[in-house]
């Protein structure tokens, strides 16, 4: 057995969690980078995240990710919050500090980007306007992400107008709500199209949109990843579009993770990828 110093721990915290593809990527890492440690889910009740969190010091955790329902609340029980969790009112990993303190990060943002430029690495967020369905906690990550990244035109098509409406009180000007019933209309002259509600989502109500008005140079993005071919996709593919699935932010976002942790940021090999399509 190695020593427990040089053991090193990590996890996801979340409720449920026993169905997480996380522990694969990282597990997988470990071994292939020579870091001697486990990562494991880590089944945490709503109202006990604080008490949990606080143990990670004292159990020599070098962190965790965190997932529903939990992503909210870590931004107020953290000491240290970065300026995207901060701005986003969400996080995704904790990295203990050598003080025992606990830094929260948003690294949904960085996984959103990054899969977005691994099937497109020419896509820019300045390119044209971005259309995000949806203005819920996925998509909140989202609209912050395009806008730090330049973005200055994103319309939020949201079923709860006032949902997006508020959107564009909080991220700015760039932000231009709209109703539903005008989605297929929000599609004309734009560069991206990212899908964050849940529909067609497996046992979900199918996403219902004509996708005739987007140009065919459009990224489409589903933030759905079972199936992790969504009728959108495919009807995007079908036309012509680059077609970019949800598992890959669930991958990228795990990378940042890895490196604050363990101090080395893995690389995905195709292998990996098929493991986490398969799991
Ligand atoms: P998450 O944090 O995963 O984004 P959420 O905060 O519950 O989840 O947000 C879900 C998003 O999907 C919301 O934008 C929701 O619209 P409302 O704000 O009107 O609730 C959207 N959504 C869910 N079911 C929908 C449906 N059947 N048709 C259209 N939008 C839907």
């Amino acid at each position: 057995m190695s020593h427990p110093a040089t053991f090193r721990l990590a996890g996801v915290m979340g409720w449920p969690v026993m169905h997480s593809r996380s522990p694969r990527l990282h597990n997988s890492w470990m071994q292939r980078y020579g870091v001697s440690g486990y990562y494991a889910p880590l089944p945490v009740e709503p109202g006990r995240l604080e008490a949990a969190l606080r143990a990670l010091p004292a159990l020599n955790f070098a962190g965790c990710n965190v997932t529903l329902p939990h992503k909210e609340e870590i931004v107020r029980i953290a000491d240290h919050v970065d300026p995207a969790a901060k701005a986003i009112g969400a996080a995704n990993c904790v990295v203990v500090r050598d003080d025992g303190s606990l830094a929260a990060f948003n690294y949904d943002v960085f996984g959103f980007m990054e899969a977005l430029r691994a099937q497109a690495p020419s896509w820019r967020a300045a390119q044209g306007p971005a259309v995000v369905l949806g203005a819920g906690g996925a998509a909140r990550a989202v609209v912050y992400g395009l806008i730090a990244e330049g973005a200055r035109e994103v319309r939020v098509v949201n079923r709860t107008l006032e949902r997006a409406q508020a959107f564009a009180d909080e991220f700015g000007a760039a932000v231009k709500p709209l109703a539903w019933e005008n989605r297929a209309e929000a599609l004309a002259g734009a560069m991206l199209l990212v899908n964050t509600t849940s529909n067609g989502m497996v046992g979900q109500q199918p996403l219902d949109i004509s996708l005739d008005a987007l140009p065919r140079n459009a990224l489409v993005n589903d933030i759905v990843y079972t199936p992790l071919e969504t009728p959108l996709l495919a009807a995007a593919r079908a036309r012509g579009n680059v077609a970019v699935d949800g598992l890959g932010m669930l991958i990228q976002q795990a990378r940042p993770a890895f490196r604050d942790w363990f101090g080395i940021m893995p690389d995905v090999t195709a292998e990996e990828r098929a493991m986490m399509e398969a799991a």
